[in-house]
């Protein structure tokens, strides 16, 4: 990435939940950005000067810079010519690192949506108007309440709490606040100014150049003759990443798909047609569906099916992992979200489903780890698919979990249920993509109920299962709303489902939002 790096912008990562979003805005600009770990032993490279960039943001964390221990500034980074922008904590440590100080202070901590006034447009700031006031994400419990004599204030909270600074001489800056967060108005302008005014970005980035200097170090990482082996499930991540690596290393991928018999319509089919016959990539399909549906049978409890399905899955992925001769490699689909979730989140969390997937291999699997999409948001993977040469049936597909149709049968996983959830799942898409509704909303599926219920067909009762359909809107999966599908859209599926598959007689359709429920039922 050494290329993009140099006219690009890096975000030392103090650990805010916030720090991928400093990137992401920076990318959107058609700017290249990397986040870095403060310990990362690159950042005292970058503090020498010996490695370049057109600008360093330092993020946001859940420390207080004050504490002993507390994460601080690599020595001589302030020294750099390089301009700065310190976000919240990373503000607080520039004032510190100076010789000001930073406390509780006495108007205590702001938390959410704050205004703040602009008293010295300068800067990150300069698109805005003296004396205007504009609204910013505010997150922080300490502020910089003396400052060092080099930073002056150029704006202010209603508090009086100091809420940017510009230093007198270089192109340094602090915010208390969080440009990166869409709640802060005039954030992406704020970003914008920093980026192309201060820091003199081109704004010329793009995936192009995203795929380039990802296949240059992934061949600088593989070296020239080891081997890499790639888990493919039909997901979007796997895909970009078996894409991007055959890219990278042609024949020295083999990729390696698990059938487990509880896939999607043309799953298997689909991912063997791009692979094998596009790309020309090893792909070894191991029909292992006989192994999961065995291992399943009667288990009607969620957390149960997960467990089983994620040991199979691992030992039959060993076992064609050890037939394959000189990988050294293991490539992974983890992007951002993944990275942060368990490396920023910090403290206890519950856990509301075991989340399963090919990221859920175990630690003493003997292979050194790849994970070229570490930096990279969903929507963006989805970009890179598309510049890859991925087709659109692939790339824009809805998110699937690990566990599969498993986890959309409430009941007992049978062939012959598994067999019914396939066609009035894949009635359902079709009619989706039939209706152009289908990129309308983030994820869609049927789910299959393990109840039955009486019905009249022909002049006969019937006395069948019942079919819930799911469609919902969101950002990330974290939080989803029900999708507003028109009725005549739901009505026209549901004459589909009963008039086609047998043993279905009613379908339903499933208005809740999360919280307070899942997307998925199980
Ligand atoms: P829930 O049901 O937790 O789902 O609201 C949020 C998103 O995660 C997907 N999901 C999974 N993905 N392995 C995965 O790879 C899993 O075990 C799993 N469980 C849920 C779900 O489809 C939705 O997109």
């Amino acid at each position: 990435m050494k290329q993009s790096l140099q006219e690009g912008i890096i975000v030392i990562d103090y650990g805010s939940q916030y720090t991928l979003l400093i990137a992401r805005r920076v990318r959107e600009l058609g700017v290249y950005s990397e986040v870095w770990p403060f310990d990362d032993p690159r950042v005292d490279l970058l503090a020498k000067g010996e490695i370049r960039c057109r600008g360093i943001v330092l993020s946001g964390g859940p420390g207080q810079v004050r504490e002993t221990g507390a994460p601080q500034l690599a020595t001589g980074l302030l020294d750099l010519e390089t301009p700065i922008l310190g976000i919240c904590y990373g503000m607080q440590l520039i004032a510190q690192e100076m010789g000001g100080s930073v406390d509780e202070g006495t108007a205590g901590g702001e938390y959410g949506r704050t205004k703040v006034n602009i008293e010295v447009p300068r800067g990150p700031l300069g698109s805005l108007e003296a004396g205007s006031s504009t609204t910013v994400w505010m997150s922080h419990g300490d502020t910089v309440d003396e400052l060092p004599a080099e930073l002056e204030a150029i704006a202010a909270t209603e508090n009086g709490i100091v809420a940017a600074v510009a230093h007198r001489q270089k192109e340094v800056y602090g915010f208390q606040f969080h440009p990166e967060v869409s709640h802060t108005e005039a954030g992406a302008e704020m970003m914008k100014e920093f980026a192309f005014t201060i820091c003199r970005c081109e704004g010329d980035w793009n995936m192009g150049n995203f795929v380039e200097s990802a296949v240059a170090s992934i061949r600088e990482t593989v070296g020239e003759s080891d081997h890499v082996i790639c888990g493919l499930s039909g997901g979007v991540d796997s895909s970009v990443v078996a894409a991007l690596m055959h890219r990278a290393i042609g024949d020295r991928l083999t990729c390696v798909f698990v059938d487990n018999g509880l896939l999607r319509h043309r799953e298997a089919e689909l991912v063997q047609e791009v692979f094998e016959g596009h790309f020309g990539v090893d792909l070894r399909v191991v029909d292992a569906s006989e192994r999961f549906i065995e291992g399943l049978a009667e288990e009607i409890d969620p957390e149960k099916k997960r467990r089983i399905i994620g040991e199979i899955f691992i030992r039959v992925f060993e076992e064609v992992a050890s037939s394959i001769e000189g990988a050294r490699f293991l490539a992974q689909g983890t992007l951002y979200p993944d990275v942060i979730e368990s490396v920023s989140a910090g403290g206890p969390s519950v856990t509301i489903k075991t989340h399963h997937n090919v990221g859920g291999l175990p630690e003493d699997l003997d292979f050194l780890l790849i994970e070229p999409l570490r930096e990279l948001f969903k929507d963006e993977v989805r970009v890179l698919g598309r510049e890859l040469g991925l087709p659109e049936e692939s790339v824009g597909r809805h998110p699937f979990p690990g566990p599969g149709l498993a986890i959309r049968i409430m009941g007992d996983v049978t062939r012959s249920r598994l067999k019914r959830l396939r066609e009035a799942d894949d009635i359902f898409i079709s009619a989706l993509r039939e209706s152009n509704l289908y990129d309308s909303v983030w994820q869609a599926f049927a789910v299959l109920l393990p109840i039955q219920t009486v019905g009249v067909m022909g002049d006969k009762r019937t006395y069948e299962e019942v079919v819930a359909l799911r469609a919902v809107t969101s950002r990330d999966g974290m939080t989803a709303d029900r999708a507003h599908l028109p009725m005549e859209f739901l009505g026209k599926v549901s004459d589909r489902i009963i008039n086609r598959v047998t043993g279905i007689n009613r379908v339903v359709y499933d208005v809740s939002s999360k919280p307070p429920a899942t997307i998925e039922w199980e």
